[in-house]
């Protein structure tokens, strides 16, 4: 999930049939007719098999094997094991009733050496991932640049900013740390062009666009992917000494996010130190890229929580995932609202994720999944009750 890296997405429709069962509150059927349900997942977090068939080296894998970089130690060499177990893996999507999966490339298993050759079992692994879902009939979605049918778009990391009180300096740093974390990749994807804000104080060191390159980012996308998991308050502080210096980004958007009030949490805290439920976050993104972009088409390319991986409890207690039931539901019921009450362009959620898996720098501690993985036994999925939740929600 949220780690930086901007996906280039593809997304290729096909045909999807349902069961039926029981009713949860809301369901698939207060959504859209072609809204998109899947779950999302990234290459190196889930595949493993690092060095098998001509896979060459990535940052990633150097910087996870570099000592204390990893908060448990570990590294992503074999992950979830995706690379060999993805049929098991699509059957679980399907078992669920997803009707989508995002998930993204190794480019270096195209490119072992960074540019050059191109290595054909890297071409093979990802065309036998595609048939296998092409065959349980899924739409799919993956970080490439390609010329096939199907929609371009990109997925950007958004953390909701609220202003930490009403003063004029916390709501325009809360525009401008919106500015310098939305802005600066949308912005130029709708308008042509940094926002001004970053112009104005980034000054010399942003790099400009000429004319023809901002004629060219201009509206070259036919949807935009949002990662949200959380919201952050914001205020201002244009006193960074130290941040200036060393061109840190929060020094110069002049604000500062964090998610507390007062020693107060914005929200109920799951695992990881920067995610907190703040299930109505998500509507007030989606309007405000309605209202600021001119409504564009969204699709939801990750969301999700994360619980502790607790060595002391048992997997049976692990499986009682009630948090992350709220989680969904109360995201989903707030995005559905922004879609029905308040016009919003959305047309695809993907839950971060479908298995626990290799969490960067958090390693294994962190279980972000719908499927629990037994890390002790031969990496075993077990079903949480969220798979359950999921289930009478897309199928009733
Ligand atoms: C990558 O580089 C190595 C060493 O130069 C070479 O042996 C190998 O053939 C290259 N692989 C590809 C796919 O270009
Ligand atoms: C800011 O004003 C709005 C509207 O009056 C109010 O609902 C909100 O609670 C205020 N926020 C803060 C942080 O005081
Ligand atoms: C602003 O940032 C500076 C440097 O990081 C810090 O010393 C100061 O306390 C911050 N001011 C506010 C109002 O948060
Ligand atoms: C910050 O940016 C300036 C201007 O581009 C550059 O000269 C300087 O070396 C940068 N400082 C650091 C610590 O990267």
């Amino acid at each position: 999930m949220r780690n930086g890296i901007i996906w280039v997405l593809v997304l290729v429709g096909f045909q999807f049939q349902m069961s039926t069962s029981q009713v949860p509150e809301i369901s698939r059927k207060s959504f859209p007719e072609d809204f998109v349900f899947g779950t999302a997942s990234s290459a190196f977090q889930y595949e493993g098999a690092v060095k098998e068939d001509g896979r060459g080296p990535t940052v990633w894998d150097k910087f996870s094997h570099s000592f204390g970089k990893i908060i448990d130690f570990s590294n992503a060499d074999f992950a979830v094991d995706q690379y060999h177990r993805y049929n098991e893996d699509i059957q679980l999507m399907k078992d669920m009733g997803m009707d989508a999966y995002r998930f993204s490339i190794a480019w270096s298993r195209i490119f072992p050496n960074g540019s050059g050759e191109i290595n054909q079992a890297g071409i093979d692994h990802y065309n036998n991932l595609i048939n296998a879902l092409l065959a349980k009939e899924f739409f799919f979605i993956y970080a490439i640049q390609s010329q096939q049918h199907g929609a371009l778009g990109i997925s950007l990391n958004v953390i909701w900013f609220e202003p930490i009180s009403n003063s004029t300096e916390d709501i325009e740093a809360t525009q401008r740390a919106q500015d310098f974390q939305l802005g600066w990749f949308l912005d130029p994807l709708i308008f042509g062009d940094y926002p001004s804000s970053m112009k104005k104080r980034v000054g010399s060191r942003l790099p400009t666009f000429s004319k023809a390159e901002g004629y060219l980012v201009k509206g070259s996308l036919d949807f935009v992917g949002i990662n949200h998991y959380t919201t952050f308050y914001a205020k201002s502080n244009t006193t960074h000494l130290i941040g200036f210096l060393l061109n840190d980004t929060n020094a110069d958007s002049g604000a500062v996010t964090l998610p507390f009030k007062s020693g107060h949490p914005i929200g109920e805290r799951a695992s990881s130190i920067w995610l907190y439920l703040v299930p109505e976050g998500i509507r007030s993104l989606m309007n405000y890229i309605k209202d600021k972009y001119g409504n564009p088409l969204v699709i939801i390319t990750e969301n999700g929580m994360d619980d502790p991986n607790n060595p002391f409890i048992s997997i049976k207690d692990a499986l009682q995932d009630t948090k992350r039931i709220k989680y969904h539901s109360s995201y989903l019921s707030n995005l559905l609202a922004s879609i029905k009450e308040d016009g919003c362009n959305v047309r695809g959620y993907f839950a971060w994720s479908l298995l626990d898996n290799w969490e960067w720098a958090a390693g294994y501690t962190s279980r972000f999944g719908l499927y629990f993985v037994d890390y002790k036994d031969n990496l075993k999925r077990y079903p949480k009750q969220s798979v359950q939740w999921f289930k009478n929600f897309l199928t009733s």
